[in-house]
């Protein structure tokens, strides 16, 4: 029987599936290529999921009765998964152009942070504004990443340190998650930085104690939502056993793990990860081969930021021994007043020529090996039967385009869609 659709991609020059067996993230030898279809048509149904996929002539015989709320014609152009970003800190106020002229004349990352800059700064701004005005800018963020291609991002608190600033970032994170159309992984993060006047060990325990049981009573009555937790496992930051006893709070009360480690010194994050069962842990600039290996054998995706190795002048992350060791390589954009950057094409461009990834594996990196960081690859990550209707179409015949073509992603994306809607 006829019926409706929302909407019809037709006639694509490459639809990039990334893969098409059901996989929740790709590895080693499957990451050589990604699934492409020549000649291909995509059906997404009212309901914001695939429908069909398949070549252009079978989908018009097939769905040849049936009606469209909208069809874009997509000769000659490419159509691929929305993007996934897998780590944003999206939701602040103030300015720190300042310390980008520091860092330019030399000053390092941990410097401007003893200085009072950094986070702290951040969170001095973030705590004084009002939510309205957290949820205006954040919502200005997420659109400027809309327009560069992602339609799925993980989102982080982690300015506020106090639960009262926690919290009222969350329900900023959380409103933005009904009201807008870019899927939200939501992130705790309130083990961003030392709070001024405490210890490690007393915030750990102000997290443990005060912040997660709220954070589970909160969720239980909708006010917030709260997929992830986060901690900045670093020296002078928060150490091994301090994140060791936050990240297990947090996945006692059904958070998955998700953390920043290993970015400035070694500190056995990765190995921690993995015998927690984290998902994800990003940064890695300075992870052990023993590390490595433990988080490919527990399948522990490593989120990759070339944006902060570019900007902080570090070394780059490992990602050739990673791919080749069989870890779950995925990227994140970063942003955040250090690393101000919305564009997922042009992390998968920084990705290739920085950290030495092929454009096959940078590919699958923003998009079904992010997802799976997040928790999220049987609904999002590729393009098949089943998956929410989030896609970038693009003008060009060839998909590499998206990131051979640095810097300028705002001539070649043509369309963003996020459950089937052009947004
Ligand atoms: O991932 N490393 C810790 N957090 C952020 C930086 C946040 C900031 O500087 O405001 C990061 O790079
Ligand atoms: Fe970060």
């Amino acid at each position: 029987m006829p019926g409706g659709h929302r909407l019809l991609l037709e006639n694509a020059r490459q639809v990039v599936l990334v893969c098409a067996r059901g996989e929740r993230f790709l590895t080693r030898a499957a990451l050589r290529s990604v699934a492409v279809l020549e000649g291909a048509s995509l059906v997404v149904g009212t309901d914001g999921y695939i429908k069909a996929i398949g070549p252009a002539d079978a989908i018009q015989r097939q769905f040849s009765e049936e009606t469209f709320e909208e069809r874009i014609d997509c000769s000659g152009k490419c159509v691929l998964p929305g993007l996934v970003d897998a780590h944003t800190h999206p939701v602040w106020a103030g300015e720190r152009v300042h310390e980008f002229v520091m860092k330019l004349a030399g000053a390092s990352y941990m410097e401007i942070h003893r200085a009072g800059g950094g986070i702290n700064f951040t969170v001095e701004c973030t705590r004084q504004a009002s939510e309205e005005e957290l949820f205006d800018s954040f919502q200005q963020r997420l659109q400027c990443m809309m327009r560069a291609g992602t339609t799925l991002v993980e989102c982080k608190s982690g300015y506020g340190l106090n639960l009262q600033t926690e919290l009222k970032m969350l329900r900023v994170i959380a409103r933005a998650r009904r009201e807008l159309d870019v899927s939200i992984s939501a992130t705790y993060c309130g083990a961003h930085s030392v709070p001024k006047g405490k210890t490690a060990t007393e915030a750990a325990d102000d997290i443990v104690n005060n912040h997660l049981p709220k954070l589970k009573e909160l969720g239980r009555s909708g006010e917030i939502h709260v997929d992830n937790i986060d901690v900045f496992c670093e020296k002078g930051v928060f150490d091994l056993s301090s994140t060791r006893r936050i990240l297990q709070g947090g996945k006692d009360i059904g958070l998955q793990i998700n953390f920043h480690g290993d970015e400035l010194h070694p500190m056995k994050a990765a190995e921690l990860g993995a015998e927690l069962g984290a998902q994800a842990i990003s940064h890695l600039e300075e992870v052990s081969d023993e590390g490595i290996a433990a988080m490919a054998t527990a399948k522990c995706a490593a989120v990759l930021l070339p944006t902060t190795a570019y900007m902080l002048r570090l070394k780059q992350p490992r990602a050739r021994k990673m791919l080749d060791e069989g870890v779950i390589v995925a990227l994140g954009s970063d942003f955040n007043p250090n690393a101000y950057c919305f564009s997922m094409p042009m992390v998968m461009h920084l990705a290739c020529v920085n950290m030495k990834m092929s454009m096959p594996e940078a590919l699958a990196a923003a998009t079904i090996n992010a997802a799976y960081a997040l928790g999220k690859s049987h609904t999002h990550g590729s393009l098949e039967v089943g998956k929410q209707g989030d896609c970038v179409i693009i003008n060009s015949s060839r998909w590499e385009h998206l990131i051979y073509q640095f810097g300028g992603h705002h001539e070649l994306i043509e369309y963003v869609i996020a459950k089937g809607k052009v947004i």
